[in-house]
């Protein structure tokens, strides 16, 4: 099975967008692109989400775009129909395991414990979304994990921001931290893409 890290290349973070508009979704996505970056999160948080990344897709070439929030089988399932390149969840039961174990794309469930760490490794996942990073424990669990579980690797999010996310990068069972620092409401509200395309290089690099 294709695992998250293997669309990475080299990539440390993982942007997520966003959005309640379809044209910001891809005003954003291309501003990520531009900032050097190949692959990026869409959250389905909105009406607009899926049809958002649907239209990334389609109008960013080489931009490898995931999904976000998914939280149920359904929501999956559409994600997968919207084009999405990979999924990541912002928590788990037995039943999303389920659904996700027999996902084709790669997948990054959610976890904040370590019994939650304990259950997605039954399920066969060996990379996942450590959230909310900051208020569980942060880079210190996930040091502190890291000779339990050897085989696990983690994406951080969740208050991950420029001033801390080399904490978690300088850890061994980090693959990258993901967050919306790096396109903040105000760049937004006022359209400066270029702010995000420079937040995104500074964070990458
Ligand atoms: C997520 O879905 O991972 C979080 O909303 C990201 O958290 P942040 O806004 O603190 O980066």
């Amino acid at each position: 099975m294709m695992l998250f890290s293997d669309l990475l290349n080299g990539q440390k973070i993982l942007p997520i967008i966003q959005t309640s508009s379809v044209e910001e979704g891809v005003q954003i996505a291309k501003a990520m692109q531009e900032g050097g970056l190949n692959l990026v999160e869409v959250v389905l948080r909105s009406e607009a989400s899926l049809a958002a990344l649907s239209a990334i897709k389609d109008q960013v070439p080489g931009l490898l775009v995931g999904a976000g929030t998914v939280t149920d089988s359904d929501v999956l399932q559409q994600a997968i129909d919207a084009g999405a390149d990979f999924i990541v969840t912002p928590a788990i039961s037995t039943r999303l395991l389920d659904a996700l174990s027999c996902c084709k794309i790669p997948v990054l469930p959610g976890v904040s414990n370590t019994a939650d760490i304990l259950l997605a490794k039954e399920f066969g996942f060996t990379q996942m979304k450590f959230f909310p990073a900051n208020l569980s424990g942060g880079a210190a669990f996930i040091k502190g994990v890291a000779t339990v579980f050897p085989t696990i690797s983690f994406c951080p999010t969740g208050g991950i921001n420029a001033e801390n996310r080399q904490d978690y990068l300088a850890l061994n069972n980090v693959l990258a931290v993901g967050g919306t620092w790096v396109c903040q409401p105000q760049w937004l509200e006022n359209k400066q893409w270029q702010h995000i395309s420079q937040a995104c290089k500074e964070a990458n690099s």
